[in-house]
């Protein structure tokens, strides 16, 4: 394969726990360093398991969060009936430490990429992949080993405009195809509207979001009357999975950030409340005070390499008011509320990541924090980079 150096590279990368010689405190961290707060990461794993239990619906947690398979095997654990990642060399990433099922959520329309998914099949028992096109389940077909056994998924585009079919012939003609493979498995329907996420409030969230799994159930109603059977109907996100879990039809969650939320999240409504606290933010960023060039402001080195954001800007944990501004790729500034608050030079303080996806493939390693506030060990982020 021409692209095997980059598969090798992949294959190579550590996914191992690492443990500390001793434990360290926050402010001898090599910052900018990615942290996780064990316990509310473990609270917020615990609290998504009960609801969907309660809710009787699976959870199939997205990867493509976190890019870590310590976390996919503590998802597993606590009940999801497999990951999703975005894309195949995240697959290959997951696969390679061991997670043995997994659903690829974007369409492959290339040859090197349906190689790539063919030899993660090779791999795991549990493939399975999204398509949305003729040409691409062709492409797929192609690079199939007679002896794979992969399922397939149809996704389905309501109104985002992403990825996914609107029309209805395309996907009876891709199931008709996929039934006349014997190394597929028509297994159902990807149904995920992003766009919908982050509406602030919670009833015009759940208001479109129902609206929009209204027409997948017409399509599964279709499926129905031809006697083709959806085993899977899976979709909906953080934003959605205490609304989307009405849906009768739908079989799982494919719930991502609520394992660490971020900014972007925090500040819609719950069901309950003006802020999303539904979960806790177990992710931060500690970034360290190098520089006071006037008074009223701190410089700390995190910048655009360390946090990923399109419209927020990162909070400082413990510094109610103060402001952060980006100062480029390395640095922020830190804008103190006046007259109260001082931060001395070599100070390390935490900031919630305004996205916590692109923000994670901006580090090699998570920085495991336990009870006692010390970070005992640490987690490579092996998908780092795995975006194709
Ligand atoms: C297809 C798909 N499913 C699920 C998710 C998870 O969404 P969230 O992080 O909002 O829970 C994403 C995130 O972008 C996605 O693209």
């Amino acid at each position: 394969m021409t692209i095997s150096p980059i598969i090798d590279a992949v294959l190579n990368r550590p996914y191992q726990e690492y443990q500390l010689e001793e434990p360290i405190e926050i402010d001898e961290l090599p910052t900018p360093a990615l942290v996780v707060n064990l316990p509310k990461f473990e609270s917020n794993l615990i609290k998504m398991a009960s609801f969907s239990r309660s809710a009787e619906k699976g959870v199939r947690p997205h990867a493509k969060t976190h890019k870590c398979p310590i976390i996919c095997k503590k998802q597993i654990d606590h009940g999801a009936v497999g990951v999703c990642v975005a894309k195949v060399s995240e697959a290959l990433s997951m696969a390679n430490a061991g997670v043995d099922s997994i659903l690829i959520t974007s369409p492959v329309t290339t040859k090197a990429k349906a190689s790539v998914l063919d030899l993660v099949a090779s791999r795991i028992g549990n493939l399975a992949t999204v398509v949305d096109s003729t040409k691409g389940l062709e492409v797929l077909q192609a690079q199939l080993d007679f002896s794979r056994s992969v399922g397939v998924l149809v996704d389905i585009d309501i109104e985002m405009g992403r990825t996914g079919t609107r029309d209805v012939d395309t996907v009876l003609r891709i199931i008709e195809e996929i039934d006349a493979d014997e190394r597929l498995v028509f297994k159902g329907l990807q149904h995920y509207a992003g766009h919908l996420m982050h509406i602030a409030s919670f009833s015009e969230r759940k208001e479109k979001s129902l609206a929009l799994w209204d027409k997948v159930n017409d399509l599964v109603t279709v499926l129905d009357s031809k006697e083709i059977s959806c085993d899977i109907v899976t979709g909906g996100g953080t934003g959605t999975y205490n609304i989307d879990c009405e849906v009768d039809r739908l079989t799982d969650l494919q719930v991502g950030s609520y394992i660490f939320m971020d900014q972007e999240y925090r500040i819609i409504a719950s069901k309950e409340a003006d802020h999303f606290e539904d979960f806790d933010v177990s992710l931060t960023v500690a970034c360290t005070a190098i520089s006071q060039p006037w008074k009223g402001a701190i410089t700390v080195d995190g910048g655009y390499k360390s946090f990923a954001s399109e419209t927020l800007e990162p909070v400082a944990v413990d510094l109610p008011g103060a402001r952060f501004k980006f100062a480029g790729d390395e640095h922020g500034v830190l804008l103190l509320q006046k007259g109260e608050q001082e931060l001395s030079l070599g100070s390390v303080r935490q900031f919630v990541t305004p996205h916590c996806d692109p923000t994670v493939n901006l580090h090699d390693n998570y920085w495991i924090q336990k009870e006692d506030g010390l970070i005992h060990s640490i987690w490579p982020v092996s998908a780092r980079g795995c975006s194709w």
